[in-house]
């Protein structure tokens, strides 16, 4: 299995962000999570368009996936796929024409996906999944970083894969929440591929080492690895 992690940059050091993004991406990340959130689908407000070019302008090269937790969700599409994001992801519930937001997503040259919360069920994606390119399954509600993982979230990633592999699609299956070296081993069981980790990821240290992050991914690995044997 082709395991992702996905280092959400909501627990990173704002100030210094780019070289926090650079860092964690040099101890062996692989892409990029970017939470878009507008104080008003989610009671939190973070970063927007500006802040995903700056990351490319200042020569991030690795995916972007932006995850909008956004309402209404079309208007930003165009702006974040000029600002260099690689994923786009939405919460089905935020957008009035789930189908026309996967196709404008898709048209603004990203790849789309849709994000289900811990309690919402997955039946638009039997008329969805074979357009999408990701499908992120939230295991806390969306707003904050560091909560604690929802374990039933864990039979909804089975189901998913299940569509995914009948289907034979290479749909990728991420997760967001509460994830880190105790529990990913067991989201991998159930069929995730993509594992986002913020609280664990940018907690791990913050010591000025510029390899601080090495030990953190390096744990995350080791656990996934103890799977694939
Ligand atoms: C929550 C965000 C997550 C969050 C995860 O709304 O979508 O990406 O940063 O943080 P942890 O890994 O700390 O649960
Ligand atoms: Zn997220």
């Amino acid at each position: 299995m082709d395991y992702r992690i996905a280092p959400s940059i909501l627990s990173a050091d704002f100030a210094r962000l780019g070289e926090e993004v650079d860092n964690v991406l040099a101890a062996g990340a692989d892409i990029v999570h970017f939470d878009v959130m507008d104080n008003h689908y989610v009671p939190n407000l973070t970063i927007g368009p500006l802040v995903c070019e700056a990351l490319r302008k200042h020569g991030v090269s690795a995916p972007i996936d932006v995850h909008l937790m956004v309402k209404p969700v079309d208007r930003i599409v165009p702006d974040f796929a000029k600002a260099g994001a690689s994923y786009i992801t939405f919460h089905p519930e935020a957008s009035e024409h789930i189908d026309r937001t996967i196709g404008l997503i898709r048209d603004a040259g990203c790849q789309p996906g849709l994000v289900f919360n811990p309690a919402t069920p997955l039946d638009v994606l039997e008329w969805t999944l074979d357009k999408l390119d990701m499908v992120l399954l939230m295991s806390v509600n969306p707003g904050f970083g560091g909560q604690k993982f929802i374990p039933h979230v864990l039979e909804k990633a089975r189901r998913v894969r299940r569509m995914i592999d009948e289907r034979g699609l290479a749909t990728r299956l991420e997760i967001d929440g509460g994830v880190g070296p105790a529990n990913i081993a067991e989201v991998a069981r159930a069929g995730v591929d993509t594992f986002v980790a913020g609280s664990a990821v940018f907690g791990a240290a913050r010591d000025g080492d510029p390899h601080r992050y090495d030990s953190i991914i390096g744990a995350l690995r080791a656990e996934l690895a103890k799977v694939k044997s």
